[in-house]
């Protein structure tokens, strides 16, 4: 059966229909998934139940592997499968099984503060809470591509420090400490408009607001310029919003979108598991 993608908002976005992500992909479907990836930057699979293997072999379909970044425990939370992230809330015999718990995941690009950062992240969802944990997707593209021309000539050439010490709930990762100087802040530093290789277009590269330094401004400055550049680009007419169902799997351009996660209630259990595949080209 030939897959279908159905579009799912004005931004970005296609449902992929007639697929099954637990079964091996065909070159036909594999080169279709590719297209649709880069053209429409957000896959969603619905209601297909994967297991770890499935979804490492699934994700393997856009690239090698990269494994998660430093969790807030400093250890991996699937001995088995390193390769993949834990995202929940759940606690089990004293030990918290995954990464972010339930508050609000705030605006930001995975792994930014690396100086490769994943191309793409997959999400799996194996439990969820009954409402809460919407997850959110804003295109950079647009976001630059409508920028005013002041705005677009203020930020050419221009660099900015992508935070490595906290995660996007805002804790502090395992081994950092807290920031003070943000012109110190430690992590990766990329152009503030990024092109993709592949397809030739610009995007606006801000990995995450909080600690996010503008190289060579005054702190004020830099602070202002990202204040300004961040309300542009969260705006909701660059954004899709995805309500999660149980056995759902989203792929994503992490390069070309920043993301977002509503909070929900910690008494209920969300679990995902995540994996995320190596950028293969440096970031300009
Ligand atoms: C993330 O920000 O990587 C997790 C998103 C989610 O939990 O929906």
């Amino acid at each position: 059966m030939a897959l279908e993608f159905v579009p799912l908002g004005e931004a970005l976005g296609v449902e992929v229909r007639g697929f099954d992500p637990s079964e091996p992909v065909n070159d036909t479907d594999h080169k279709a998934l590719h297209t649709a990836w880069r053209e429409h930057l957000v896959l969603v699979v619905r209601a297909h139940a994967l297991t770890d293997k499935q979804l490492i072999a699934f994700s393997e379909v856009f690239g090698e592997l990269d494994p998660p970044g430093p969790n807030t425990y400093g250890a991996p939370f699937l001995e088995e499968h390193p390769e993949l992230n834990v995202i929940s809330n759940v606690v089990e015999d004293g030990k918290h099984i995954g990464g972010l718990g339930a508050g609000e995941a705030v605006w930001h690009a995975d792994m930014t503060y690396q100086d490769l950062p994943p191309k793409a992240g997959v999400l799996h969802a194996l439990e969820l809470p009954d409402s809460g944990g919407d997850t959110y997707f804003a295109n950079m593209i647009e976001a630059y591509e409508s920028l005013p021309d002041d705005l677009k000539q203020r930020i050419e050439g221009r660099v900015a420090i992508h935070d490595g010490a906290h995660n996007s709930t805002g804790q502090l990762r395992k081994g950092y400490e807290e920031i003070t100087d943000v012109r110190q802040t430690p992590g990766a530093r990329h152009p503030l408009v990024r092109t993709d290789p592949d397809t030739g277009r610009k995007a606006l590269f801000l990995g995450r607001r909080p600690h996010s330094y503008i190289v060579g401004l005054e702190v004020e400055e830099s602070e202002d310029l990202l204040d300004e550049l961040w309300d542009h680009a969260t705006q909701s007419r660059f954004a899709l919003a995805h309500q999660w169902r149980v056995a759902d799997t989203l792929i994503w351009n992490n390069l070309c979108l920043l993301h977002r996660r509503d909070d929900f209630d910690d008494c209920a259990r969300r679990i995902m598991h995540r994996a995320q595949v190596k950028g293969d080209h440096p970031v300009t």
